[in-house]
C-alpha cells in the first residue's frame, strides 16, 4: 500500500496551526472588496447560498447579509465559523458522495487550487447549482513575484510554488486557466475578470505572504539558505517595498 499523499490542512496550512488564523485572515481583507465586487450584481435577496472551503467565513457572511437567508459553509474544519447563525457542514468535498444541497448561488473562493481532484470537485460542485443558478470561482494566479525586481522575493516566491505543488498537489496558477472550465460544464453567461491587489510593504497581502513562507520556512532554507528567505522576508515587511503579490481570477457562469 503507498502511504497516502499530503493534503491541504493535514499539517501544512492546517487550521490548528498558530498563525493560520492570521494568514486567513490577510488573505480576506485583502480579497474580500474583490469578492464582493463580483458577487453582488448576483447576490439578490432570497437566494439560497453555499461558500464551500469557506475559511473564516467573511463572503459567507457578506452573502448571508445581501440575501437576507442563511448561508451554508462547508469546510474540513468549521473551529472558526461557529456562531455566526451559518448552517456548518464538517466535511471533505473530495469525498465522492458528499452533496451539502441544492442552491441559487455556490461560492468558492481560493480552494480548488489546493485539491487534486479539481476538476472532478468542480463538475461536483456544478451539480450542486440549481438550473439557472450560479457558480463563482475564484483562484490565484501567482503574477507578481516572477516578474519581481527583489530577486530573493522571486527565487523564494518560486520555490514556494514549486513546493506547495509537490507537498500539498497545490497549483498556485489554477487561475491562469479561468474561465475555460465552467464553459466547458455547458454553463452559460461565463464571465471571468483578474484582481491584482498592489502588495505593500507590512500591509495583508505581504502579512500573507510572509505567514504562507514561514509556514514551510524549513523546506524552503533547504534549497534556498536563511539569508534569501531571510532577505525576502525583510522585503516583505519593509514599508517602502511597492509590489505585486498574487493576482485573483474569477469566474461565474449560469447552469442551463
Ligand atoms: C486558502 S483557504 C481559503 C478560505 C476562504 N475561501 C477565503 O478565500 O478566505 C482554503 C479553505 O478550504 C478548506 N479546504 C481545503 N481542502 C478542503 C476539502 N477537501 N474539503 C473542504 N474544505 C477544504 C480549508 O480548510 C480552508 O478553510
Amino acid at each position: 500500500m503507498t502511504p497516502r499523499e499530503e493534503r491541504y490542512g493535514d499539517r501544512l496550512y492546517s487550521h490548528r496551526n498558530p498563525g493560520e488564523a492570521d494568514r486567513l485572515g490577510a488573505l480576506a481583507r485583502v480579497f474580500d472588496p474583490y469578492s464582493f465586487e463580483r458577487l453582488r450584481p448576483l447576490a439578490t435577496p432570497g437566494l439560497r447560498t453555499c461558500d464551500v472551503g469557506a475559511g473564516l467565513g467573511t463572503v459567507a457572511a457578506w452573502l448571508m447579509d445581501a440575501c437576507r437567508e442563511q448561508a451554508t459553509v462547508v469546510d474540513l474544519d468549521v473551529r472558526h465559523l461557529g456562531g455566526r447563525g451559518f448552517h456548518e457542514i464538517q466535511a471533505d468535498i473530495t469525498e465522492p458522495a458528499f452533496t451539502p444541497g441544492l442552491f441559487d448561488l455556490v461560492h468558492a473562493r481560493f480552494l480548488l487550487m489546493h485539491l487534486r481532484e479539481r476538476e472532478n470537485v468542480l463538475a461536483r460542485m456544478a451539480r450542486w447549482v440549481r438550473p439557472g443558478g450560479w457558480l463563482v470561482v475564484s483562484d490565484a494566479w501567482d503574477l507578481g513575484p516572477a516578474s519581481s525586481p527583489c530577486a530573493a522575493y522571486r527565487e523564494t516566491a518560486a520555490v514556494a510554488s514549486e513546493l506547495a505543488s509537490g507537498t500539498t498537489g497545490s497549483d498556485l496558477n489554477l487561475g491562469r486557466s479561468y474561465p475555460r472550465p465552467l464553459a466547458g460544464l455547458g454553463f452559460t453567461e461565463v464571465g471571468f475578470a483578474v484582481d491584482v491587489p498592489p502588495l505593500h510593504g507590512g500591509g495583508p497581502l505581504a502579512r500573507f505572504w510572509s505567514g504562507t513562507a514561514n509556514a514551510s520556512r524549513p523546506a524552503l532554507v533547504e534549497r534556498l539558505g536563511d539569508a534569501t528567505v531571510d532577505e525576502a522576508l525583510a522585503y516583505l515587511a519593509d514599508p517602502a517595498t511597492q509590489d505585486l503579490g498574487i493576482a485573483m481570477v474569477t469566474m461565474w457562469g449560469r447552469r442551463p
